[in-house]
């Protein structure tokens, strides 16, 4: 007689659970569901998720914490020679809020509606490469394909509040350094057309904030040199500098990414009163907030000469202060970014690998936001923001983001042909 625990066990074989559904749709569902939103990301969840998958295909996996509470998942397929520098293929845990008011679908019900379109916070930036690393290394093993080159996936957290507590760390650490990395792959955008866009460089935001001073005075008094005129002075002179690099922009000879962006984000001045200011006193203090963003090509040390002579100019009794939000340069002080031609002998292997999967490139970019590459950069590693989606509205940190089921597929056999293709490459001394 069969116990009731064999015939329960015999059941199950027989008759899987069909909502446990084991697809790569139904997986990538799963991991969309996990609310990885700031203020309080989930993290434990979502990596204890990745690790079962990991698991199931056989990669090796280790958690690391440079932050409490704050772990990075590793994983990692050991390649047949394992003296060959490494590839990372990078993603992060978390993501932007939602307001689920706006959304047809609560964000992180992962829905698929009848159309394919599956609506998640994440889907596009970017849990749709965190599970299509997996899932083409799955198929890749299932068809006996063996790397020569070892392969590590990294999932960091904090990536959408500047990285500092998760990919700068990792990148400067005594693990990171060990995994002798030659290559990295991390997010890139979607593309609204047929080629696939990548991003070679990230701007590198900087916050400044210009703060005035003069003399006090009645508000029907004119004089020279009140706060209010100096500060405003520096408005001017900052906004002529901000149409100059719009109007390259304006007349295609580059892309927004390409120019220096500087863009007023706050104004404090004035005197408070019940009932909103005082009108008729000229204050003695006023101050300005830009977001500024400067792409690999331009000098640093430039814009901060004409931010120190021209925007808060001293001689007009002004001070300012300089938010570096990350780092502007490699660690021999080259500009942060990879070449896209033949000196970067990835950039072939790279181009060539979505050519064989039948896609095409666009010009390669520079991302006008930041990612968690530039610390990858600024290690000297070479690295690319790529992740595949075509014919895709750009809809990270939109409303309703969404991703097409037949997109997200052919993504995984995108990444088939890039893991097989970069893990493969024989170039010894890279
Ligand atoms: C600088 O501020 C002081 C008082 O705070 C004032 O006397 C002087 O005129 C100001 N100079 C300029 C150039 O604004
Ligand atoms: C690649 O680009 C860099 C920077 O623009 C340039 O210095 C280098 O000569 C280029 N290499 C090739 C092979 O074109
Ligand atoms: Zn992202």
């Amino acid at each position: 007689m069969p116990s009731l625990r064999l015939l329960v066990l015999f059941f199950f074989l027989f008759f899987p659970v069909h909502s446990q559904e084991d697809t790569p749709i139904a997986r990538f569902l799963r991991y969309l569901q996990f609310n990885t939103a700031h203020p309080n990301p989930s993290y434990a969840d979502p990596i204890s998720f990745l690790i079962s998958q990991a698991n199931a295909i056989g990669l090796h996996a280790r958690t690391l914490e440079f932050t409490p509470s704050k772990p990075l998942l590793l994983l990692t397929w050991p390649g047949s020679n394992p003296f060959l520098p490494s590839v990372l293929f990078n993603s992060h845990l978390d993501s932007v809020p939602a307001e689920p008011s706006k959304w047809i679908y609560p964000p992180f019900s992962a829905t698929l509606a009848p159309d394919g379109k599956i609506y998640a916070r994440g889907a596009q930036d970017d849990k749709c490469i965190a599970m299509q690393y997996l899932e083409a290394i799955r198929n890749l093993k299932a068809n006996g394909f063996t790397p020569s080159r070892t392969v590590h996936i990294s999932y960091v957290p904090d990536e959408e509040i500047g990285g500092f507590d998760g990919s700068a760390k990792f990148a400067e650490s005594k693990e990171f350094e060990d995994l002798n990395v030659g290559f990295v792959l991390d997010e890139g955008q979607a593309s609204t057309g047929e080629e696939f866009r990548v991003f070679y460089a990230d701007r590198s935001p900087w916050g400044l904030i210009i703060k005035a001073t003069g003399d006090p005075g009645h508000g029907s008094r004119l004089y020279d040199n009140g706060a209010m005129e100096n500060l405003m002075k520096s408005v001017e002179v900052i906004t002529k500098f901000r149409e100059s690099q719009f109007d390259i922009v304006k007349s295609g000879e580059a892309m927004n990414s390409e120019v220096i962006s500087v863009n007023p984000v706050y104004l404090k001045a004035g005197i408070p009163s019940p009932t909103g200011f005082v009108m008729n006193m000229q204050p003695s203090e006023a101050e300005a907030g830009f977001d500024l963003r400067l792409p690999p090509t331009a000098d640093p040390d430039l814009i901060k000469k004409r931010i120190a002579e021209e925007w808060a100019p001293a001689r007009r009794n002004m001070t300012y202060e300089l938010i570096e939000k990350g780092p502007i340069r490699d660690y021999l002080d080259r500009p942060l970014m990879t070449l896209t031609n033949d000196s970067n002998p990835w950039w072939p292997v790279f181009k060539q690998a979505i050519e064989a999967a039948g896609g095409k490139l666009s010009r390669p970019e520079i991302l006008a936001s930041t990612t968690d590459a530039r610390f990858m950069r600024q290690r000297g590693i070479p690295t690319l923001g790529f992740s595949p989606m075509t014919n895709t509205p750009i809809l990270l940190h939109d409303h309703n983001e969404f991703l097409k089921d037949t997109v997200y597929l052919r993504g995984i056999e995108v990444y088939e042909s890039v893991i097989s293709s970069l893990s493969s490459f024989k170039g010894e001394s890279y």
